[in-house]
């Protein structure tokens, strides 16, 4: 992934979608570029103009936000 922290961003209401394969150019977002690697973009949506944390390391266990797990170390 391109980022090991989070992209953190006001988004508006609208449906959204986190590229899990890391090979997009608009990080944290998808651009179709996940073609042959089993990955697919993880859509989501906002209801109201809100401020997001978006992962930006791939490792997070609720996608598309962050929950801190770019930063534990591998047990
Ligand atoms: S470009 Fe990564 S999931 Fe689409």
């Amino acid at each position: 992934m391109p980022k090991n922290a989070p992209y953190t961003m006001w988004l508006k209401k609208g449906t959204y979608y986190w590229c899990s394969c890391g090979k997009s150019e608009i990080e944290p977002f998808c651009d179709s570029s996940h073609g042959g690697t089993g990955k697919k973009p993880f859509e989501f949506v906002i209801n109201m103009s809100e401020e997001v944390s978006l992962c930006g390391c791939g490792k997070t266990g609720r996608p598309p936000y962050c929950d801190g797990s770019h930063d534990r170390r591998p047990q």
